[in-house]
């Protein structure tokens, strides 16, 4: 790919009959439920065509609101959009997925997903309370239900018909190796934190091999600073090819095989992070050359949410 619509447009296809996701995704972690659906609304209007909700981020009824209006204003139909949402931890019985499931796609207003995803392998405590605790604070996680029990759950809303294709987020080798192994549907889709300085080569060589999409989130590096966006090497290639430090990360990410989700919260950054054109080899070489190691989300270490609101 070289031309800048063909990397803009890039589509990479699902296993198990999956269809295509869109490599450039639109996040919808958003604690602001107003901003939520302006930044939605403006995601679709630049020309995102993949949304990425969860349930425990509180806000799909918003996000649903935006898409319905959104699509009626653009003439857009729902097959033109990729639409994935998150089991929560405290839904991994498999008697909870779903209704879970079947609670989401009524918030979202829609009749089906086009990818569910576990949202961490970390089962918490079943029931309402979506970061329960016992006395001394600590997260109450449950021991009675295993990931494979969940999977087995996902597979049977795929299974109906229900939704196109199942993943995992916030997961390693190690555990999706045995998961990967024992199922009848493979992931189609694992979703983690993925920049150059958290590349995640070998999740990423593995699910090349195995034909699974590595999504990536915070590939700006949630935006911290200093991180990738003030990266001197960024910094370089982007003066060189007169694209953002944003544009630069963004490139990399969607060339070396990865899909991707951002958030923009305005119309100019909506149309800024879908810009982007393919980087010369060499660029690539200078980025995959980095050396700075950082992790800027700590939710694979405990199920717990880093950069979720926990008020609302
Ligand atoms: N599975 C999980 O556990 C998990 C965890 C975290 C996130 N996610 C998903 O991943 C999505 C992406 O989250 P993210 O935090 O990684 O998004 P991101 O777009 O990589 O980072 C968001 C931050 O980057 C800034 N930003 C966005 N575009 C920019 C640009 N062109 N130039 C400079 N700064 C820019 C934003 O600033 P402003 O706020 O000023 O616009 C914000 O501070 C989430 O919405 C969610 O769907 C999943």
């Amino acid at each position: 790919m070289t031309e800048s619509s063909e990397l803009r447009m890039a589509r990479i296809p699902l296993n198990h009959g999956g269809g295509r996701i869109p490599a450039l995704g639109f996040g919808t972690l958003i604690p602001d439920p107003a901003v939520t659906i302006a930044a939605t609304r403006n995601a679709l209007e630049a020309g995102f065509r993949h949304f990425d909700c969860a349930e425990r981020y509180r806000n799909e009824r918003e996000v649903g609101e935006a898409l319905q209006a959104g699509l009626a204003a653009g003439g857009i139909s729902r097959e033109d959009i990729f639409v994935t949402t998150k089991v929560w931890n405290t839904n991994h019985r498999p008697e909870r997925v779903e209704p879970a499931f079947e609670a989401s796609l009524e918030r979202l207003r829609i009749n089906y997903l086009d990818l569910y995803l576990i949202h961490t392998p970390f089962a918490f405590q079943p029931g309402d309370e979506q970061d329960p605790r016992d006395q001394n604070g600590n997260v109450v996680y449950d021991d009675g239900v295993t990931l494979l029990d969940t999977w087995r759950a996902m597979e049977s809303l795929v299974d109906d018909g229900r939704c196109r294709a199942i993943g995992l987020s916030d997961i390693g080798l190690n555990d999706l190796l045995p998961l990967y192994e024992a199922v009848k549907i493979k992931p189609a889709v694992v979703q983690v934190e993925a920049h150059p300085y958290l590349p995640e080569t070998e999740l990423l060589e593995f699910c090349k091999e195995k034909g699974i999409v590595l999504l990536a989130f915070a590939p700006l590096g949630h935006g911290i600073r200093s991180g990738p966006l003030e990266d001197p090497v960024i910094l370089a290639i982007s003066a060189r090819v007169g694209k953002t430090p944003a544009q630069v990360l963004l490139a990399w990410a969607v060339q070396r095989g990865t899909a991707l989700l951002t958030t923009p919260k305005t119309a100019a950054r909506a149309i800024e992070n879908l810009d982007i054109s393919a980087l010369p080899e060499d660029a690539l070489e200078d980025i995959n050359r980095i050396q700075t190691r950082q992790r800027f989300n700590e939710v694979v270490k405990t199920g717990s949410p880093g950069f979720i609101p926990q008020g609302r």
